[in-house]
């Protein structure tokens, strides 16, 4: 018996979960990994070393030595960075020393939030709550263009939703750890719903998690 707590979040790119994850860890007082930051900061030190990305044992070599507390969102966001991170991302080798330190950071203190493809399943299959947070590709598409759009503009609605489209294929139809919801996993589907009405469906599954402990 443990008092733990462990909140998993999976989902597809854009869904919704990465702002989730942080309003639960702000309301809880835990702290939160973006795990995909993890693959990006793998992805982004073998573009910045002109490295191949194709080589895993030079992935491998820079996951072991990855400092989860230096993990800069800002220059990690970038779409080609994205791209390279999914392309580190089917490596079993990389996976298995990135997930040895996601479970670390898990375990620590009281508890964590951690937001990725194969927390529930995978990384902290132990979890207190999984949650599985869904949106239609065009509704996640709008999302994402509105976001760029705000920052830099000139993106184009079409592209994203291709490149969203092409991600998902990429993680769900991977060999290793595959994008798909625990069996115990609760579904949310944001396609229709406000942040605020996704966070509270989150929370009350949470809730509804930390009285059955
Ligand atoms: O969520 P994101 O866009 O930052 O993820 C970048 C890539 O890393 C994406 O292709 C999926 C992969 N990823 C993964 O395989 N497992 C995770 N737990 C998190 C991300």
């Amino acid at each position: 018996m443990t008092n733990l707590l462990i909140i998993a979040i999976d989902g597809p790119a854009a869904s919704g979960k990465g702002t989730l994850a942080r309003r639960l860890a702000e309301h809880y007082g835990l702290p939160h990994l973006d795990t995909g930051l993890t693959y990006r900061a793998v992805g982004y030190a073998l573009l910045q070393s002109g490295l191949p990305l194709d080589r895993e044992e030079l992935a491998e070599i820079v996951a072991e030595n990855l400092d989860l507390g230096s993990l800069d969102r800002e220059i990690l966001s970038a779409h080609e960075v994205g791209e390279a991170a999914s392309k580190i991302a089917v490596m079993s080798t990389v996976r298995k020393i990135l997930v040895e330190q996601q479970r670390k950071f898990a375990a620590q203190g009281e508890g964590a939030v951690l937001d990725g493809r194969d927390i529930g399943t995978v990384v902290c299959p132990q979890a207190t709550v999984k949650l599985y947070i869904t949106a239609s590709p065009e509704t996640r598409a709008r999302r994402r263009h509105r976001e760029v759009d705000e920052k830099s503009g000139g993106s184009s609605y079409e592209q994203i939703l291709a490149d969203i489209i092409k991600r998902d294929e990429r993680d769900m139809g991977r060999a290793d750890s595959p994008l798909k919801p625990a069996t115990d996993a609760h579904l949310i589907d944001t396609s229709e719903m406000s942040i605020e009405t996704a966070f509270e469906t989150a929370l009350r599954f949470v809730e509804a998690a930390i009285s059955e402990q």
